[in-house]
């Protein structure tokens, strides 16, 4: 049982790729094997609507972006992480989300598991994971639940709050982490 983690934040180290970890972490307890595409350390452009894939069924550009549709087309679960940026998914991750069209075509994401990690200063989260969310049932993926965790400088995740009522945003990262490997695991 693979499970993916693409963390959409820039910022290396930040506090998206601090929560990615935890919920892999968590997910390998669960004994998955686990793997994380940081945009921070890769160059994916944004798609650029050649169309080329509505016949391929891939996509033809040229980028890091033909890594992560290899790890897709292996993994099980795929978590979706970012920060908010004004109210949405960051650029990067946008961009990866409208480079998943070439997958659309032949439903290669149809049943994996999903799960959304939302990272925030103060507002946006529950939209932007509604996004996500929104985005995973447009695959035909199957959303398992989704951790948000508050906090603006490098590390404030570690002691900043969750989402939900009385969670911290490690713990809450935590379950996202259980619950993708179990559903995962329940599916097989
Ligand atoms: C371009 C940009 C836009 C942002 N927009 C928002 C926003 O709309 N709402 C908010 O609460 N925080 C916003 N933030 C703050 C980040 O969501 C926050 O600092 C987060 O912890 C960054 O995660 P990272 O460390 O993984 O990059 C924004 C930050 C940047 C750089």
């Amino acid at each position: 049982m693979k499970i993916l983690g693409i963390a959409c934040s820039p910022r290396k180290n930040g506090n998206t790729e601090i929560l990615m970890n935890q919920v892999m972490l968590a997910a390998e307890r669960e004994g998955c094997e686990t793997e994380v595409f940081r945009v921070s350390e890769k160059n994916v452009a944004p798609c650029d609507a050649c169309g080329l894939c509505f016949e391929a069924g891939s996509c033809v550009v040229q980028d890091d972006m033909q890594e992560l549709y290899g790890m897709l087309e292996h993994a099980d679960g795929i978590i979706f992480g970012t920060p908010v940026y004004f109210g949405s998914v960051s650029a990067q991750g946008k961009a990866i989300m409208d480079r998943m069209f070439a997958l659309l075509q032949r439903r290669a994401l149809k049943d994996k598991v999903a799960g959304a990690l939302v990272v925030t200063r103060r507002v946006g989260a529950i939209q932007t994971r509604s996004l996500i969310y929104s985005f995973c049932i447009a695959q035909g993926m199957i959303v398992a639940g989704g951790a948000i965790g508050y906090g603006r400088e490098i590390g404030d995740v570690l002691t900043g709050v969750g989402g939900g009522i009385d969670m911290s945003a490690m713990e809450e990262s935590r379950v996202l982490g259980v619950s993708v490997a179990r559903l995962v695991k329940k599916l097989r």
